[in-house]
């Protein structure tokens, strides 16, 4: 069967893979949502967070109302924190995992598994590195965890430097000298630098950007079945593309991550080919998905505090710590879940075996415990770098260091060649829950 059939299938088997399609959807988002929306109007404060525009749109006073109510409030489908010592307690707990059980009992969980096609499998599905633990996790991080060491990231330097002064060469010659920042770098860069590490051509990364960035809408929870039938076709898509690309370093490998999981794959380590696939696509999708974010949150906010962007200008050892608080203040990442494994407790709170948890990493990070003035952005905050931005525990983020050395290359050359880059218009907001950032950011480049 080729690629294509695949994706359009004989006529009479479409309205059965429809079927399986809603089936899946409902078990997966629509129950989920149906139960957001009820818990919103019986005035779950956790529901609303979700469900409600003006609460997604600006998460924070909603993270610090429930911190008010406690450590961990527990609502009536979910529980939620946004305290850092129970966030930070949870996520390095072996009493909660990184859970795929997304329908609400494990035999709905069983049929949503056998419905699943292995070719569209996505960020959170297993054997997503999100979504699984140890012992599967152990064995398939320790594969490409090395080509992401604090040694490894460093031989990249010069490599992220050139990369971000041709980016700003382009921009300089572009006409009008007005640009979607996100678009011609902070999306560029992380992209490119990712792309390399996998060894994937420079033909293939912009189709893939457009891919990854309808894939990720699968992080959403409540999704509709409109965007949950874009998300699930652009991760068919995703693996049709590594399929083939797979294929050709099979015949020809070389020296990147992608090569040597290949042969990991085919070696003794045993990877199976949906495996090799999926941690592809997530290591891919998370490189730059993520990324993209702090480098625009970042340039929107020093644009909006200028004294400290001047500060930076002359003083830019100041960078480092400069993104740490970027992470902290607007967390490209503003949540992740987790689920109990046996009854147990947070914060001395009871918490019942299988009871969701969502960790707002996003609020961690404004816990005035922790962080003195959380509100207040601060790019020479001592302790920034205290940030859950990353996660902690097994999950912790894999690309780290990556993601500081990009961010604090990108900002300072960004400034150092164009001081006197300005706004150009009104920015727009992705719109996610998960994911936060922006989709559009026009910016003036010269005086
Ligand atoms: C500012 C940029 C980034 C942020 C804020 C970020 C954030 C995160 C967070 C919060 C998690 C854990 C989620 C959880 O605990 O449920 C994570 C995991 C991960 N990140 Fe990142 N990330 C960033 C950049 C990157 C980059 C550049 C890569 C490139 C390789 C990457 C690869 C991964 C991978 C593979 C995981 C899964 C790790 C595991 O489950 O063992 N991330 N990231």
């Amino acid at each position: 069967m080729t690629s294509t059939d695949q994706r359009s299938g004989p006529r009479s088997a479409r309205p059965v893979a429809a079927a399986r399609s809603a089936t899946a959807w409902v078990l997966k988002y629509g129950l989920t949502g149906l139960a957001l929306r009820l818990g919103a109007r019986q005035g779950d404060l956790l529901a609303r967070s979700v469900v409600e525009p003006a609460r997604r749109a600006d998460p924070f006073p909603t993270y610090d109302e429930i911190r008010a109510r406690g450590p961990l409030l527990t609502g009536r489908f979910v529980a939620g924190t946004a305290s850092h010592a129970a966030a930070n307690e949870i996520l390095r707990s072996d009493r909660f995992l990184a859970s795929p059980a997304v329908a609400p009992t494990k035999s709905l969980n069983r049929l949503l598994e056998s419905l699943t096609d292995p070719h569209a499998l996505g960020p959170v599905d297993p054997p997503s590195l999100l979504a699984i633990s140890a012992p599967e996790h152990t064995r398939i991080r320790k594969l490409v965890a090395y080509a992401f060491t604090p040694r490894a990231i460093n031989a990249l330097s010069a490599r992220v430097q050139e990369l971000a002064d041709g980016m700003l060469d382009t921009i300089a010659a572009g006409n009008p000298s007005t640009v979607d920042l996100i678009d011609a770098y902070a999306s560029l860069l992380p992209v490119t630098v990712i792309a390399e590490i996998l060894g994937v051509p420079e033909e293939l990364r912009q189709p893939f950007v457009k891919i990854v960035n309808e894939a990720a809408l699968s992080l959403e929870p409540g999704l509709s079945y409109r965007d949950y039938r874009r998300a699930t076709e652009a991760t068919r898509e995703g693996h049709r593309f590594l399929d083939e690309h797979i294929a050709r370093l099979r015949r020809d490998p070389g020296d990147d991550l992608l090569s040597r999981m290949i042969a990991a794959a085919d070696g003794s380590d045993r990877l199976s080919d949906t495996e090799l696939r999926v941690t592809a696509l997530l290591v891919l999708g998370a490189g730059f998905e993520t990324t993209v974010n702090l480098i625009g949150n970042a340039v929107a906010l020093l644009l909006a505090h200028p004294d400290q962007l001047d500060r930076l200008k002359a003083e830019p050892e100041g960078w480092a710590n400069a993104v740490e608080e970027v992470l902290r203040y607007e967390s490209p990442v503003q949540v992740t879940l987790r689920v109990s494994t046996a009854d147990t407790t947070v914060a001395g709170l009871p918490v019942r075996e299988g009871q969701a948890v969502v960790v707002m990493l996003g609020g961690a990070n404004r816990d005035p415990a922790v962080f003195p003035e959380p509100n207040r952005f601060d790019t020479t905050r001592a302790n920034a770098r205290e940030h859950l931005a990353f996660s902690a525990g097994p999950h912790f983020c894999l690309g780290a260091q990556l993601a500081r050395l990009e961010g604090a290359t990108a900002l300072r050359t960004l400034f150092e060649r164009f001081p006197d880059l300005a706004l150009d218009g009104t920015p727009t907001r992705r719109g996610t829950r998960v994911l936060r950032g922006y989709r559009r950011l026009p910016v003036r480049v010269g005086a």
